[in-house]
């Protein structure tokens, strides 16, 4: 069954109609608006990792819709703890919903379990692999807050090497024609592999150590979280730890409609103060996760969002 592994499972048309579709449902993530397009319907949230915005997001999304939600839970009271594996699992959450969200620690999981379900599979984050129904809410962000994407200069930051929402991201960017700066330590630089492959495919990118010299180009600047938990040990981490720490003397620099994001949770690398300057985005980003999460279930589940939701939905 197709689901959304990376972001090579969507041509740069569908990202598009699908962002299109998610610019038309934002009454109805306000809550403004009652349209259960997927009235019926059950997602199964998987979640073998902590997660806050995805989880909440995709619960939020589909409840939203008029459809139903179950949840693994804790991992620790499921029967995970007595051997069960991904395999057999999927095979009965198969049975119990009709699309499944997934995050899981070890890089390639999802595209296992989508090789085996029958139902969509919408990837959440394997490891230090991808994360793309994020990038579809950064580039939702990205868009609305610009009015389009390609020609944009777009700076990712901080731990690019472990950072999945970065690997996922990179390549939407580079296909939609963004202009992507690295910014990062050396020792967490991108992959190689990812940089060789957007450069195959005819990207420009620039990698630097400097992230301050950036910012009075850039129209995007994307924060990191330093991934504290995929370092292999404690003083590899202590090395990199607060390296990029952005403040909002910083921004005195900054184009007047440069946006500020982060996938969140951030740890220090973006001080309070930036929250009340004009830059800051990364929380009404957290809000488009509903919106962008939406409009890839109906998209996977088959359903059609309508031209004009107004006219489609009522009044809660
Ligand atoms: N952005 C993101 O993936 O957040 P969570 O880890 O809270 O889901």
């Amino acid at each position: 069954m197709p689901g959304l592994i990376t972001m090579d499972d969507l041509t740069d048309e569908e990202i598009i109609s699908i962002l299109d579709d998610a610019e038309r449902l934002l009454p109805v993530a306000r809550g403004e608006l009652y349209l259960p397009l997927l009235k019926g319907r059950i997602l199964g949230n998987l979640f073998f990792e902590p997660s806050t915005r995805t989880r909440m997001s995709f619960e939020t999304a589909m409840k939203r819709l008029g459809g139903d939600v179950v949840n693994l839970g804790d991992v620790k009271s499921s029967s995970v703890v007595k051997g069960e594996t991904l395999f057999d699992m999927i095979q009965m959450v198969d049975g119990y919903t009709d699309i499944i969200a997934m995050r899981h620690p070890r890089q390639g999981a999802a595209q296992y379990a989508c090789d085996s379900a029958k139902v969509p599979i919408l990837n959440g984050g394997d490891g230090a692999g991808h994360h793309p129904t994020q990038t579809m809410l950064d580039l939702f962000t990205i868009r609305r807050a610009h009015g389009k994407l390609e020609g944009l200069n777009v700076v990712l930051a901080g731990d690019l090497r472990y950072g999945r929402t970065v690997h996922s991201l990179s390549h939407a960017l580079t296909r939609l024609g963004c202009n992507v700066t690295f910014a990062s330590p050396e020792s967490l630089r991108m992959p190689e592999e990812i940089v060789s492959d957007l450069k195959d495919n005819g990207a420009e990118v620039v990698e630097t150590d400097d992230l301050f010299g950036q910012i009075n180009t850039a129209d995007v600047i994307y924060m990191t979280r330093i991934q504290k938990e995929r370092f292999p040990d404690e003083d590899e981490y202590a090395k990199v730890a607060g390296a990029y720490k952005l403040h909002a003397k910083d921004l005195d620099v900054a184009k007047p409609d440069m946006i500020i994001m982060h996938p969140l949770p951030r740890v220090d690398e973006i001080h309070p103060s930036v929250d009340s300057t004009r830059h800051a985005c990364y929380f009404e980003q957290a809000f488009n996760g509903v919106v962008a999460r939406m409009a890839l279930m109906c998209r996977l589940l088959g359903v059609e969002v309508p031209a004009d939701v107004e006219k489609a939905g009522g009044i809660i």
